[in-house]
């Protein structure tokens, strides 16, 4: 399907990925229907929008009349059924669950016309190995970042089968978003950036879980550090300034062994076990209480717009 031929966007999944998908497909200028099953998480998904496009606003990025319109085009629903009647891409943003993921693209083939695109937002699951899909070649993963409205990065994923125009017709869409897609030919858990940060992952929880730092000083050494350099050298230009030669020297030294598994930490079974489950509960590895989840997007929102929009200025 030709991109402009895509009119109609169904969003499924209404969460903390589905509400921002929404609302950047109805920035773009796209009626979307957004379908959660519970009426409480789209009335949290409405409220969330409308905070996100009020930051907009405050930053003179977005300007109120236009505000409006782009929550007129986002249709709040808990019927499947009315969603994909007319939908030209669905986009499935539900619980990560391959049983919950199979079900929902099932019925998605059955509701959907046969020219809809379907596309999952999954970080692991290998949905092209689902029984129940049959357009296989309109079938593909694009993988968004927290929150979609702000993070410019999409991973477009290629099936098996998937066509290429399928893959074109996602790339355009995505780049006429003002997105950056990143096509992988073949799939792979947690594509390019969840293996990275799977990666840090274990290293963080091994420093916590052994005492060797606390939450906020990991946090201070990657903001003084990482946080500076990656926006500018990536993760492999670094090396051509650090020399090469060093690196591979770096690599045969013996006494630097990363040596935590890839096993739950501790550390995180205990928050857990608390209930102490992030900015949801209030409370994670930061105390968030007496602070309303708008105020606290609100926030972090603001900060990572003006550093986007300073990184594409230079
Ligand atoms: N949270 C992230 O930072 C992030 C980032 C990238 C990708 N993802 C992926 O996005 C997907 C959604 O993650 P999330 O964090 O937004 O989840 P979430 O738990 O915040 O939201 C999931 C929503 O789906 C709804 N839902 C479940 N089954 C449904 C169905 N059959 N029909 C309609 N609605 C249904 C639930 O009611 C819930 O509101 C997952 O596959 C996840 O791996 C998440």
């Amino acid at each position: 399907m030709e991109t402009d031929l895509i009119k109609r966007i169904l969003v499924v999944g209404a969460g903390t990925m589905g509400h921002s998908l929404a609302q950047t497909f109805a920035q773009g200028g796209y009626p979307v229907a957004l379908v959660d099953v519970s009426r409480k998480t789209l009335d949290r998904a409405a409220s969330l929008i409308a905070s996100n496009l009020r930051t907009l606003e405050d930053l003179k990025l977005l300007d109120r009349e236009k505000g409006k319109e782009i929550i007129e085009r986002i249709h709040p629903l808990t019927s499947l059924e009315e969603g994909a009647r007319n939908a030209d891409l669905a986009i499935e943003a539900v619980f990560e669950d391959p049983g919950a993921k199979e079900k929902l693209f099932e019925r998605l083939e059955t509701l959907c016309p046969s020219k809809t695109i379907l596309a999952s937002n999954t970080s692991y699951l290998n949905i092209f190995e689902f029984k129940t899909l049959k357009r296989l070649e309109k079938i593909i993963i694009t993988h968004w970042y927290a929150p979609p409205h702000i993070i410019p990065l999409v991973d477009v994923v290629k099936g098996p089968r998937t066509s290429r125009e399928t893959v074109e017709t996602m790339k355009n869409l995505l780049t006429k978003l003002g997105k950056k897609p990143v096509i992988m030919d073949k799939f792979i858990p947690g594509f390019i950036v969840n293996r990275l940060q799977r990666a840090l992952a274990r290293e963080i929880f091994h420093l916590l879980d052994n005492g060797y730092s606390t939450a906020e000083d990991i946090d201070t050494a990657v903001k003084a550090s990482l946080g500076i350099r990656i926006p500018i050298l990536g993760v492999v230009q670094r090396y051509d300034f650090a020399g090469i030669d060093l690196a591979y020297q770096f690599m045969k030294n013996p006494s630097i062994h990363l040596v935590s598994e890839d096993k739950p930490s501790e550390t995180v079974k205990k928050l857990v076990d608390r209930g102490h489950l992030g900015v949801k509960s209030g409370r994670g590895f930061y105390d968030y209480s007496g602070k309303k989840m708008e105020e606290i997007m609100r926030d972090r929102d603001i900060k990572l717009i003006k550093l986007k929009n300073f990184l594409e200025a230079i």
